[in-house]
């Protein structure tokens, strides 16, 4: 088996949503640090500015990038948001707000990408998460948008396996990260100190994951290091989903 090298995204451009967030900064110093060129977008406090859910804008920045680079290697969709509601609770706008940035954002990425994607092949990594796979009482619109993620990933990798040379498409799926994601979640807790303390004893590890070690398992589906593999759904989640 050939080692992970430090230089496996050696030229590879890469672009990544989301960027300004804990795990897409984190992609993005990696992509860097592999020796690849990676163009970070996001709302504010990045490379381009990209709403992900503005057709727009991804056409302005697919252009921008095939006049700049002539090509793209991969992608990472990493721009999401939560919302913490049942159905009891969730007003239909907040519904609309999520779905629209978590799962109408990565059909975008993935459908602006993919025309730059198939002169040469590459690997888009959506990220979704343990919400994904397995449902919360209070989590109505985020367990059904990276739902909508984790079965787009397939849809996309199953086109992109047709093309020659190949595009790889698969979703990561985190438990709980460190970072304003999940800061943001518990304090909307009566008590945040110990809804994080919960949130970690929930996961068999005993913690909450790394951006840096997402951005890892991202680096990895990006590289030629993982070519076997697309169409999956990796959950990187500390054993939660385990049980
Ligand atoms: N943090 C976690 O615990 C966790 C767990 C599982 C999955 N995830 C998923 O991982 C991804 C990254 O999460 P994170 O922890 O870096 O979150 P984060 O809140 O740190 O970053 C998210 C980024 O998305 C950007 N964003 C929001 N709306 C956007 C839009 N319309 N267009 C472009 N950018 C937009 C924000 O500006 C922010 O920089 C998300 O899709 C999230 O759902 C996170």
């Amino acid at each position: 088996m050939k080692e992970t090298r430090v230089d496996s995204l050696k030229d590879k451009i890469i672009l990544v949503t989301g960027a300004a967030g804990a795990v897409g900064a984190s992609v993005i110093a990696g992509v860097r640090a592999a020796g690849g060129v990676a163009i970070s977008t996001d709302l504010k406090g990045a490379d381009m500015t990209l709403d992900v859910t503005s057709e727009a804008d991804w056409q302005r920045v697919v252009a921008d990038i095939r006049q700049r680079h002539g090509r793209l290697d991969g992608v990472v969709n990493a721009a999401g948001i939560v919302a913490i509601g049942s159905i009891e609770k969730l007003d239909f706008t907040t519904w609309r707000r999520v779905l629209s940035i978590n799962l109408d954002g990565t059909f975008l990425g993935c459908k602006y990408a993919f025309p730059l994607l198939k002169e040469r092949g590459g690997s888009i990594v959506n990220l979704s998460s343990v919400s994904g796979l397995v449902g919360g009482h209070n989590l109505a619109a985020y367990n059904a948008s990276k739902g909508g993620v984790s079965l787009l990933t397939k849809s996309v990798a199953l086109l992109g396996a047709r093309n020659k040379p190949p595009i790889r498409c698969n979703a990561v799926c985190p438990a709980f990260l460190e970072g304003p994601m999940v800061d943001d979640i518990a304090k909307t807790a009566r008590d945040p100190q110990g809804a994080m303390e919960k949130m970690s004893a929930e996961i068999p590890l005993g913690r909450m994951g790394k951006p840096s070690e997402v951005a890892a398992l991202c680096l990895y589906l990006l590289s030629d290091q993982s070519a076997f593999i697309t169409g999956t759904d990796l959950p990187i989640d500390g054993g939660l989903t385990a049980r």
